[in-house]
């Protein structure tokens, strides 16, 4: 109620201001000068935390949600896929991600509350393409040595499975982990903190 107030208020304001700019007969320009005073529904919805539903994520795979009109790579990781992000330490840039964005309540290595559940915001830490899912083991492209990963398509940056850029790369820092928290086991709050949950 108080924001009704409050909105009514500035309302009046707004009006009474663009009939003084706007002089004599203006009164149809003031419907979209207000409009632009105040954010729509689906502003405020682009701020909100986003729930997902993770049950069909099958093994191995990722769903994209999206939060803050941001790509959201959510993998459910095998225990293959655990066990290969310890054998390629020695060639990331930031295997602890002391430099990168990442929760506290986040693991730093492997990158997430629970081990089998990624989160990343999908957005190279380079220019901001969306890097692509490449999960298969070396891949012809990609590789003898790769043990899954993202490759940004943009400028050739390449990340493993926690999100973790590898040496060398355009992109300087790992994929940021947005905060997240568990409603339940299955449904994961995109932007409410694990800590706040
Ligand atoms: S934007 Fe990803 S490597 Fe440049």
């Amino acid at each position: 109620m108080s924001n009704d107030g409050v909105n009514a208020g500035r309302r009046r304001f707004l009006v009474a201001a663009t009939s003084v700019v706007g002089a004599a007969g203006a009164v149809g320009a003031a419907v979209p000068f207000v409009g632009s005073w105040f954010p729509s529904a689906k502003a405020k919805a682009a701020g909100a935390p986003v729930k997902v539903n993770i049950a069909k994520i099958e093994p191995g795979q990722q769903m994209v949600a999206e939060w803050r009109g941001q790509p959201v790579f959510i993998v459910r990781r095998t225990e293959e896929i655990l066990s290969n992000l310890k054998k390629i330490v020695g060639e990331l840039a930031d295997p602890e991600s002391q430099a990168s964005v990442q929760p506290t309540y986040v693991d730093p290595e492997v990158r997430s509350i629970k081990p089998e559940i990624l989160l990343l915001v999908g957005l190279c830490t380079h220019l901001g393409c969306s890097p692509t899912f490449r999960p298969e083991v070396a891949p012809v492209d990609l590789g003898p040595k790769w043990v899954g990963g993202y490759f940004c398509p943009c400028h050739g940056s390449h990340y493993d499975l926690a999100g973790r850029v590898y040496k060398s790369q355009p992109a300087p820092l790992n994929l940021p982990v947005p905060p997240h928290s568990y409603e339940t086991d299955d449904i994961i709050v995109i932007g409410v903190d694990q800590e706040n949950a």
